[in-house]
């Protein structure tokens, strides 16, 4: 690095080929100890750690004669690079240390709360109050290192594609993406409020309008939805939209993304994405963004095992399996303990049943009374299982018992070690339905319970030959949408937009909404496509989901540099919290039930 006025070197840089320089580094004392006559020092910047070494017979500095630095406290070191006599091998600058010749504190600290390690003592909660302390820590730090380089070469890629970087407004007019907004009052405008974007949505599509042809940016988000290890409040999108195409082209294009990240960032080769339809994953996966790491397909076992008795399977709506390859040799126990985790509410079966394929090549099952070793061959027949595999049976109600076989998958792939954090495998699912009706989703706004809802969002446009089906049954009508899911995780989203008035208007008709809320809520874009709005599409890629996949992390938070916790707080700088009188009156605000 470039030295600037305080230093020459960084902690990270110096080298067996440094020797016999004098250098000025700066940084934080991560350790020190004394051994015999002389003191050590670990000091520590972002680039790494470099040894220092006093022995006291060349005190020329009144500093060095102290009984050492606390830790964190931040020093401006000047001496000679020597070779160590014990070098250390897990450090890169391991072979050299800095004989001291100065010495000067830039600063104290008092003693941090945790410590600043890779393995640190500090919980949770400590290390969110004390954030700036936690992004210290090289693990975490290197999290952002890799966000920085993921964005630099989605920049590259995206630039190279003729794509340009717009900024797109924060306060703006409340869109329905799916999930709440929240909402900013306006001081100038009494009684009325901004809503933070879900998603630049209209706006992207509006620069279509504009002849933009290429947009992207990577853009802060805001829902105001439950959290879970993959969902903050406000998170980062690369968000991009294109002008006269068709699926085909942004998938091609964003493949191209895809490949380019994992090769510059990883160093890996992707080969081809594979595309699944949406009625595909929902069939052999239960779930619409499967992990595809591994196989372990759901099986409809309905003709196999209906009409021999067996009450539990005779009266489900469903009957499906997996076969868990390798898995015969189950104890009892564990089987007992996998029927109580499919029991869970989360999971919501009522039991599973078992047969083990053993290694002997006979067969027994949990339901013995009710099929013989020959129905038990047929059910290893329909599963292709092999001697070894353990099948596994969950029956009832259709959506239930396939989301349950779907995480009962994934559980035994985590089980089983199929779920390799190194191995990358992506998947495009294509063909989403347009709508879906909503019972009452507690992530929704209550106002939507009762009727259809579009699956992906409003402006997504049906395919051209299922558009008459809008009129006589809109669960079958099939979207221009798309996914892209590594590893079953939800990576991304989009698809080809709506950009005609007339059938944007039947859309949100089919919606729900009045002619009058349709044109009060969404009158600037439908008169926007009044105005030659190209046929366009798009997708939005979740940043901070990319980033943890990279990172081979599940939670999103540890890469993002001040999150929120769990229940949407910002514990550090203790947000939200009440504002004053002055401003609550001044916003036109009254909290008619105050402590
Ligand atoms: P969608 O709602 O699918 O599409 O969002 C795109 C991607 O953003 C990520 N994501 C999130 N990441 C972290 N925390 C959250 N709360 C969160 N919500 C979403 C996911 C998701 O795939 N406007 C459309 C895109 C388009 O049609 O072009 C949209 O926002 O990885």
């Amino acid at each position: 690095m470039l030295p600037t006025s305080l230093r020459t070197n960084t902690c990270g840089e110096l080298r067996i080929s440094d020797i016999n320089k004098i250098v000025t580094l700066c940084g934080w004392v991560q350790k020190t100890r004394k051994l015999g006559g002389a003191t050590f020092i670990d000091l520590r910047d972002r680039y790494g750690i470099t040894q220092l070494i006093f022995s006291g017979e060349d005190g020329n500095s009144e500093i060095l004669n102290q009984e050492g630095f606390s830790r964190e406290t931040v020093l401006k070191v000047t001496g000679l690079v020597i070779e160590r006599e014990s070098k250390n091998k897990n450090l890169p600058t391991g072979d050299i240390e800095i004989k001291l010749q100065n010495v000067e504190i830039l600063n104290n600290s008092i003693t941090p709360p945790f410590t600043i390690e890779d393995e640190t003592d500090g919980g949770d909660e400590l290390r969110m109050k004390y954030r700036y302390l936690d992004l210290r820590r090289n693990v975490v730090r290197k999290n952002l290192e890799l966000r920085h380089r993921i964005a630099i070469e989605t920049r590259n890629y995206l630039d190279k594609q003729q794509f340009l970087e717009v900024e797109t407004p924060v306060l703006i007019k409340s869109t329905p993406e799916g999930a709440r907004d929240f909402v900013v009052p306006s001081r100038m405008n009494p009684n009325q409020f901004y809503a933070l974007p879900q998603s630049p949505q209209t706006f992207k599509q509006l620069l279509m309008v504009s002849g933009f042809d290429r947009y992207y940016q990577i853009v802060k988000c805001f829902r105001d939805e439950d959290l879970r290890a993959d969902r903050q409040p406000e998170f980062t999108q690369i968000d991009c939209e294109m002008s006269f195409v068709e699926q085909e082209d942004i998938l091609q294009t964003f493949e191209g993304l895809i490949k380019h990240l994992f090769k510059t960032v990883k160093g890996l080769d992707i080969a081809s994405i594979p595309r699944m339809s949406y009625a595909d994953a929902m069939k052999y996966y239960g779930n619409d963004k499967p992990d595809t790491r591994f196989e372990m397909k759901l099986i409809d076992f309905n003709s196999t095992t209906k009409g021999k008795s067996f009450k539990v399977f005779d009266d489900a709506e469903t009957v499906i399996a997996i076969c868990a390859k390798g898995a015969s040799e189950y104890t009892r126990k564990q089987l007992d303990e996998l029927t109580e985790w499919v029991k869970r509410p989360q999971i919501g079966a009522t039991g599973l049943v078992y047969a083990r394929f053993n290694i002997d090549g006979t067969l027994k099952s949990s339901v013995d009374k009710f099929y013989n070793e020959e129905e038990l061959k047929k059910w290893a027949e329909i599963c292709n299982a092999e001697k070894g595999d353990l099948i596994l049976v969950l029956a009832g109600a259709e959506d239930k018992t396939r989301k349950a076989a779907s995480e009962l998958r994934l559980e035994m792939g985590n089980r089983l070690g199929l779920r390799d954090k190194n191995i990358f495998s992506c998947l495009w699912v294509i063909d989403f339905p347009l709508l879906e009706w909503n019972e009452g989703d507690p992530n929704l706004l209550a106002s939507l319970a009762g009727r259809w809802h579009a699956k992906h969002h409003p402006f997504t446009s049906p395919k051209p030959e299922d558009i008459e089906l809008l009129n006589t049954n809109p669960g079958a009508v099939r979207a221009n949408a798309y996914d892209i899911v590594v590893n079953g995780v939800e990576i991304g989203g989009g698809s080809i937009r709506i950009h005609n008035k007339d059938l944007q208007a039947k859309m949100f008709d089919v919606l729900g909404f009045s002619k009058d809320d349709a044109q009060k809520q969404f009158g600037f874009l439908m008169n926007a496509f009044e105005f030659g709005a190209p046929p366009h599409g798009g997708i939005a890629l979740g940043f901070d989901r990319l980033c943890s996949l990279f990172g081979g992390a599940d939670s999103i938070r540890d890469f993002i540099a001040f999150p929120k916790n769990n229940s949407g707080r910002d514990v550090m700088i203790d947000a939200p919290s009440e504002i004053s009188e002055e401003q609550l009156k001044e916003l036109n605000i009254n909290i008619i039930t105050k402590k």
